[in-house]
C-alpha cells in the first residue's frame, strides 16, 4: 500500500475511523520532518506492532524560542515522504500552523510535570511547554494506540509520559533506542548543522557518556568527580562548548546523590559544536 499524504483533521478523522472501526491498531510517530534512519526504526518499531502507521511532519514554533533555529530547521518533505513509504508508514499528516493551531498564537495551555524543569527545561524557556502542547493536540488529532519517541531526546520522552498520564490519553508512550552513526554520534536533523571539523569532533558526547557509565559502576563513586569528569573531556575538543554533563535519577532528572548500589541511572549531555546544539544521553547503573 503506498502511502498518503494528509493535511487536514477532518481527512485524518475520516482516514482513521474507518480504520479504527475495523478493530485496526493505530501507531504513531511524531516527528518535525527531515527524517533519518533514527526516524526510521521509529517506524520499524510501529510497523512491527500497529495495523497502521501515521507519520507526522509539523515543525511547531511553538516549541522555538525567538531567536533559535525555526526559520532554518531544514526540511525536505519528498525525501520524508520516501523513508516513511519505504518502511511501511501507510499516512503521512503534514498540516499547516493553522491546521494545528486553529485559534492563532496560542499559550500552551497542557500542565508541566516537574520533569520539565531542569536541564533543558532551564536553557529552553518554553520549550516542552510547546512540545507538549503540540504532542497533545497531534495525539488527539490522531488518537493512537501507541505513539513511538526516541530516547536521545530523553527529558522530551519523560515529559511526554507525564503529560499523557496527567491528561489521561489513552496511549502508550513507547521509548525507542537512540539511533547512532558507525563513530557512536547519535544521529539528529541537527547534525545537518555540522562542519567537516565539527563532526569529527561530535563523537566526544558518545565517548563521554561511555566514560561516566564505566566511571558509575565502580563503588564509591561521586557525582560531581564524573561530572566534572565528563566536561573536561567535551571541552578536549577544541570545537565543542559544554552546556551541561549530569547524573540524575532517569524519574525525576534531579542529581542522583547517593544512589544505592545496582540503581539504573541517566547521564546526560548538551554541547554546542559551532551552528548545532547537539544534546545525548545513556542508561547507566549505579556500582
Ligand atoms: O522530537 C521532535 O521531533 C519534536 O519535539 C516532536 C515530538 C515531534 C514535537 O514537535
Amino acid at each position: 500500500m503506498s502511502i498518503q499524504v494528509v493535511a487536514t483533521r477532518a481527512l485524518l478523522a475520516e482516514r482513521l475511523d474507518a480504520v479504527r472501526s475495523s478493530g485496526a491498531s493505530v501507531g504513531f510517530v511524531p516527528t518535525m520532518g527531515y527524517l533519518h534512519e533514527g526516524h526510521g526504526s521509529l517506524v520499524d518499531a510501529s510497523v512491527a506492532c500497529s495495523d497502521l502507521t501515521v507519520v507526522s511532519v509539523f515543525v511547531n514554533p511553538l516549541q522555538f524560542a525567538a531567536g533559535e533555529d525555526l526559520d532554518s530547521y531544514p526540511r525536505d518533505l519528498d525525501a520524508d515522504l520516501d523513508l516513511c513509504g519505504s518502511r511501511g508508514a501507510s499516512l503521512l499528516f503534514h498540516p499547516g500552523v493553522e491546521e494545528v493551531y486553529p485559534e492563532g498564537p496560542v499559550q500552551p495551555a497542557v500542565p508541566l510535570a516537574d520533569v520539565a524543569l531542569p536541564l533543558e527545561g532551564e536553557r529552553r524557556p518554553g520549550h516542552f511547554a510547546g512540545v507538549a502542547e503540540v504532542v497533545a493536540r497531534l495525539l488527539r488529532a490522531v488518537g493512537p494506540c501507541r505513539a513511538f519517541f526516541g530516547q536521545k531526546d530523553f527529558q522530551q520522552l519523560q515529559v511526554v509520559r507525564r503529560m499523557v498520564v496527567d491528561l489521561g490519553l489513552p496511549v502508550d508512550v513507547v521509548g525507542c533506542p537512540t539511533s547512532r552513526e558507525h563513530d557512536g554520534l547519535a544521529r539528529s536533523s541537527r547534525n545537518a548543522y555540522l562542519t567537516g571539523a565539527e563532526r569529527a569532533a561530535a563523537p566526544v558526547l558518545h565517548r563521554a557518556l561511555h566514560a561516566a557509565a564505566a566511571a558509575v559502576a565502580v563503588p564509591g563513586w561521586d557525582r560531581a568527580e564524573v561530572e566534572a569528569m565528563m566536561v573536561d573531556m567535551l571541552a578536549g575538543e577544541p570545537a565543542a562548548s559544554p552546556e551541561y554533563a549530569v547524573v540524575v535519577d532517569p524519574d525525576t532528572l534531579l542529581p542522583a546523590d547517593h544512589p544505592t548500589s545496582g540503581r539504573d541511572l541517566r547521564v546526560l549531555v548538551a554541547c554546542r559544536f559551532g551552528r548545532a546544539r547537539l544534546i545525548d544521553n545513556l542508561g547507566v547503573v549505579a556500582g
